[in-house]
């Protein structure tokens, strides 16, 4: 009896978690992405290794490193720059947001609506309880990623 219902609940709590897991970078995020954040972050843009070489200097040129390709936009959510894709485009709403919204959020779409259903777009696609503004190294107030947190992230291709 215990079996059939345990049974029961992971079929329904499976088919909860399909909406999510449908989503992909290739249907889902990469369109987004194109329309809304190729212009600074595309193929003319500077890696990320090289980006962080003069940081000062390419963003005076509305160059942030290049973020063009599933594996590339990877290292801002998991690492080396982990969760700088959630702390940027964080509505203000998250722990350790301090209530701002980061600083490509305004990106996200031209209207309220829009940037709240793309970010919502976003947040699922990464996985839920995957969007935490941590990094991986503690720094001031903010803790370390946890294993827990990393575990979450879904980010399907
Ligand atoms: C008008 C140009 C512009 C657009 C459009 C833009 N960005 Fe940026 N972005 C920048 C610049 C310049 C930087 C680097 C300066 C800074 O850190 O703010 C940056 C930094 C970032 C970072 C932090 C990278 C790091 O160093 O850790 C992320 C993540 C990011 N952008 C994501 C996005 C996303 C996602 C979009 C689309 C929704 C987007 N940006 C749209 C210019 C832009």
């Amino acid at each position: 009896m215990f079996k059939k219902l345990a049974a029961t609940l992971v079929v329904l709590l499976g088919a909860g978690a399909v909406t999510a897991q449908e989503i992909t970078y290739r249907a889902d995020v990469a369109p987004l992405w194109k329309s809304r954040c190729v212009a600074c972050h595309g193929a003319q843009a500077p890696e990320r290794a090289d980006f962080l070489l003069n940081e000062k200097g390419y963003a005076a040129k509305s160059q942030g490193p290049r973020m063009d390709s599933y594996e590339r936009l990877i290292a801002f959510i998991a690492w080396p720059d982990t969760g700088a894709l959630m702390r940027r485009l964080d509505d203000g709403t998250s722990p350790y947001a301090g209530g701002k919204p980061g600083n490509m959020y305004l990106y996200l779409g031209s209207t309220d609506q829009e940037r709240a259903d793309n970010l919502k777009l976003v947040k699922a696609w990464v996985g839920d309880g995957a969007w935490a503004l941590n990094r991986w190294n503690k720094r001031g107030d903010v803790p370390m990623i946890s294993k827990e947190q990393l575990d979450n992230i879904q980010a399907k291709y």
